[in-house]
């Protein structure tokens, strides 16, 4: 595998440019593909088996473009996919979790919110992570049922979004959070409308910059990192509509369809 192919990334449709936005960011070297799946979105209510198996099919398409690693930039199809990319693939994984980790490290009321995916909070991987690092936390769990679908239809900011996120925080703000931890890749952008419902003092958190931190270790140790001067190429494709995509990645970009 040449360091000149590209870095793969993929999500049940646009909430993964989120990490997309980041890795670019941290590493403008790299030449980048992501696949929006937007037209199987979305993934939080399928079971297990069907997340792996439209992961597979992600994976497989991002190989056959030559990637050199794979992002799953998806909380959902990394907290129940993972484990058999890696069985099945040798490229490296990235995965991106919920960060209950330095949410529970910080909180001072020992109370922090997540808001993810039905998905990502039945997973076992999210209960592992559950029972490792919020030991005496209170944690109060709650699925962004609608969330995405709104998100992949270009209506972030409508009354119905307001509401359904009204409801989805007022539990937390209750149970005094000072955390909030934002368990999906759709979710950051999510975060005005979610700054005018919580107090000030609670924090947000996403993963996005410790995926992009993950990504750039991970392709050093691997020896895969770019250094070629020639300029890299980012590649969008979506099996959805391409301009709520377009909307959150800029005009700059071109975007192709896709099919399975
Ligand atoms: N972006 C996906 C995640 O991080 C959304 C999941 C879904 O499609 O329900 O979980």
């Amino acid at each position: 595998m040449s360091n000149t192919n590209p870095i793969g990334l993929f999500d049940s449709g646009v909430g993964g440019t989120s990490i997309w936005k980041e890795i670019h960011l941290l590493l403008p070297n790299e030449s980048t593909i992501y696949l929006a799946d937007s037209a199987n979105a979305p993934y939080g209510p399928k079971g297990k088996e069907k997340i792996i198996d439209l992961s597979v099919k992600n994976t497989e398409l991002l190989l056959k473009k030559g990637c050199k690693l794979i992002v799953v930039a998806c909380n959902t199809a990394t907290t129940n996919a993972i484990d058999h990319l890696r069985k099945r693939y040798d490229v490296p994984f990235i995965g991106i979790e919920p960060a209950i980790k330095p949410a529970a490290l910080k909180s001072e009321t020992k109370s922090v919110g997540i808001l993810a995916t039905k998905g990502t909070l039945s997973s076992e991987l999210f209960h592992k992570t559950l029972d490792l690092f919020a030991n005496g936390i209170t944690v109060i769990e709650q699925e962004g049922t609608g969330l995405v679908e709104l998100i992949e239809n270009g209506q972030r900011e409508s009354a119905t979004m307001h509401t359904l996120l009204k409801n989805y925080l007022s539990p937390m703000i209750e149970a005094n959070i000072d955390h909030l931890v934002l368990g999906c890749s759709h979710y950051p952008y999510l975060i005005d409308q979610i700054k005018d419902i919580l107090p000030n003092s609670v924090k947000i958190i996403d993963s996005g910059e410790a995926v992009a931190k993950q990504t750039k270790s991970i392709l050093e140790e691997h020896n895969l990192l770019n250094n070629d001067a020639d300029a890299p190429s980012q590649k969008f494709y979506t099996n959805g509509t391409i301009s709520t995509l377009q909307d959150l990645i800029g005009a700059q970009y071109n975007i192709e369809h896709f099919l399975f």
